[in-house]
């Protein structure tokens, strides 16, 4: 909900306390922001550049794919990891921030296991954040463009999650509250590895664990890392899903992708290689913090 937010934000022009009334979202310096019909409130500047949000079918494809939960295993690591970070007795108060959340699926999944906290869904992609602001009833869904200034309070966020998203080190040090956490999920080699050859699939060649460490240097500590690895077995359909929630599906038609699914055999076994590292935020926990 964003009413239970909307304390978390701050507005993307000016830095100011943001109030919510009658479908809209205001500072004191009279900007203003339109809650949409399917509850998320867009704080994307208006000149931001979208062209790298997900288009309607690539989360249409993504919430089916997660939704069959091929992913679970990543779910509940990353669930494992901010349950983990947030289970001393000063752990910050603050929400759960999904930096570039896609359809919220993770993000729901960590909120169950934290029935205190509060979430909230990032993301640039107006199709994500329709199905991110329907993904868990403690959940917020808010428009932003990870690169351009993060429109949270500074230490708003208990944890903040990276999966498969852009991250910002600068700005993910001043919304994570000092004793908090940073949650990133990265594919490790071989990830997908059968479907990226079998259908010609383009990635996004991925920063390292230790090189997302070393980016991150500074303001995070290293706290715990696990490697979530599986086979998963999947139907034509399945593999459909992977190649149009990813990049290839910018550069493919659908006939050409269902073409490519249709020579394979089926199940099809695929790797899973995924890892999941927390970062603590370097600092002291500051007790009773928004
Ligand atoms: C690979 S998807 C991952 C989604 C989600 N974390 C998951 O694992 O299911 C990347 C997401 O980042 C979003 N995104 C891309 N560029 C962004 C930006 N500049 N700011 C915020 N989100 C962005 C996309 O719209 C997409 O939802
Ligand atoms: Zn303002």
């Amino acid at each position: 909900m964003l009413a239970d937010a909307i304390d978390a934000l701050r507005c993307p022009h000016c830095s100011g306390t943001l109030t919510l009334d009658d479908g809209s979202v205001r500072c004191a310096s009279g900007h203003v922001f339109d809650v949409a019909r399917q509850g998320y409130v867009n704080l994307l500047p208006g000149n931001a550049r979208t062209g790298s949000a997900d288009t309607a079918a690539m989360v249409r494809a993504r919430a089916d794919f997660l939704g069959a939960g091929h992913f679970a295993a990543v779910s509940d690591a990353l669930a494992d990891a901010a349950a983990a970070a947030l289970a001393g007795p000063d752990a910050p108060a603050g929400a759960v921030v999904d930096v570039g959340a896609g359809t919220g699926h993770h993000l729901a999944a960590v909120l169950d296991r934290l029935p205190e906290r509060r979430g909230i869904a990032l993301d640039i992609s107006k199709h994500a954040l329709r199905a991110a602001a329907r993904a868990h009833p403690r959940a917020a869904a808010v428009g932003c463009d990870a690169w351009g200034g993060l429109p949270l309070r500074d230490g708003a966020a208990a944890v903040a999650l990276s999966v498969f998203a852009p991250r910002d080190p600068a700005e993910l040090a001043r919304v994570v509250a000092p004793g908090g956490a940073l949650v990133v999920a990265t594919p490790e080699p071989g990830h997908l590895a059968e479907a990226v050859a079998a259908l010609g699939m383009l990635t996004v060649p991925e920063r390292k664990r230790e090189r997302v460490a070393g980016q991150l240097d500074g303001a995070f500590a290293p706290a715990a890392g696990v490697s979530v690895r599986a086979s998963l077995e999947l139907d034509r359909t399945a593999l459909g899903q992977i190649v149009a929630m990813g990049p290839s599906a910018r550069h493919l038609e659908p006939a050409e992708i269902d073409r490519r699914v249709a020579a394979l055999g089926e199940p099809f076994t695929v790797t899973l290689a995924v890892a999941v590292a927390a970062y603590r935020r370097r600092g002291e926990a500051l007790r009773g913090r928004p």
